[in-house]
């Protein structure tokens, strides 16, 4: 375990002071979000964003979400539109992305050579505190190996990062636990490139029009090509997962007590597998979705140390909102 984040002798923890001072200077630092941690540098700094792709192992066409003080901070790296103003005034701080047509000031690496950039403003307190304190946009994908797991505390970013993490500012457990909701709204027509915290039908209301998923749109592969991260495997664990439909086809299963373990959703489901004698966790004691959001990567992240080789869960039933995002990480951790 790493020590306390409160531990002022520990070298990885930094302080708001300390971040502010790395990011004016192209380093990098890791801060937390209210969605996962992220991994910071400057946006406007192409030497300090081009070592986030390094320490990722980023591929360079994939692009990076900068993140902005506010609307203003914004309209210095993209051209805002009255959709943008509209999602800002509704949701902003918080975890939604809009991707807009980008202004010169903005590397071509940050945008991966795309002539739009994701822009949010962070509701996380002191990532906010950071970027208004340093002045600068700050670029910021989450902070795990490319492929990995998103970390959702300080000790998954030392796990994940290893020995090369840089200085992380400790924010505990992150808020919402998935990754924030991406909008493209570069176009006339808006469309979700990634589920997350914030629903499609909380956007509707917001911009009054109706916004297409792109899963509605076409294949996954085709989404993967509009919005580069957004691939099929970019959020599993390491062990391989199943995911069935529902907690009854979870009863059906043929369990192999070594091997196997199982992520409940609730109480009741962590109640049941105890009886008949096979190891699982739970992602929450009530079945409360953003409390599961919350646990998702955690759990997932505690399974894969057990290593253990097949992991067993069930897709949320009858899901809408948030359960729907849930449901899109799920789909794309699972093997099949
Ligand atoms: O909640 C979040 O969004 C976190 C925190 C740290 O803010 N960040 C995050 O960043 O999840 P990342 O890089 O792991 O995922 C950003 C996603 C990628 O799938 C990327 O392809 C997409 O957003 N994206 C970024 N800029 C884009 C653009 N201009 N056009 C289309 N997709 C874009
Ligand atoms: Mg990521």
């Amino acid at each position: 375990m790493h020590s306390s984040p409160n531990n002022p002798t520990s070298p990885i923890f930094s302080t708001h002071e300390e971040c502010v001072s790395k990011l004016k200077s192209s380093q990098l630092v890791v801060l937390p979000t209210e969605t996962v941690y992220g991994l910071a540098a400057s946006a406007l700094d192409e030497f300090a964003v081009s070592k986030i792709f390094k320490l990722k192992g980023r591929p360079s066409t994939n692009p990076l979400i900068v993140h902005v003080a506010d609307l203003e901070m914004g309209s210095t790296v993209a051209c805002i539109n009255d959709n943008a103003v509209k999602i800002a005034k509704s949701f902003w701080p918080g975890p939604v992305t809009v991707v807009l047509p980008k202004k010169d000031i903005i590397p071509q690496l940050v945008s991966a050579g795309l002539s739009t950039v994701g822009i949010r403003q962070p509701a996380q307190k002191d990532f906010l505190a950071i970027i208004k304190s340093a002045n600068l946009p700050i670029a910021a994908p989450s902070a795990n190996k490319s492929n990995q797991l998103s970390p959702t505390s300080p000790d998954q970013v030392i796990d994940g990062l290893g020995k090369e993490c840089p200085s992380v500012l400790d924010g505990g457990l992150c808020e919402h636990g998935i990754e924030s909701t991406v909008i493209d709204l570069s176009q006339k027509n808006p469309v979700i490139l990634r589920p997350g915290p914030v629903s499609k039908a909380e956007i509707e209301k917001c911009l009054n029009i109706e916004v297409k998923e792109c899963a509605e749109i076409n294949s996954i592969d085709s989404v993967a090509r509009r919005s580069p991260g957004l691939s099929r495997k970019h959020y599993s664990p390491n062990t391989p997962l199943l995911v069935k439909n529902c907690f009854n086809d979870l009863t059906q299963i043929i369990y192999n007590k070594e091997s196997d373990l199982v992520i409940c959703h609730d109480e009741k489901e962590l109640e049941y597998f105890k009886k008949i004698d096979i190891k699982a966790l739970s992602l929450s004691d009530d079945g409360d979705c953003s409390t599961i959001a919350r646990n998702l990567y955690k759990t997932f992240h505690t399974a894969d140390k057990m290593k253990k080789k097949r992991l067993i869960t069930h897709f949320l039933e009858n899901a809408q909102g948030l359960a729907k995002s849930i449901n899109d990480r799920l789909n794309r951790a699972s093997i099949e």
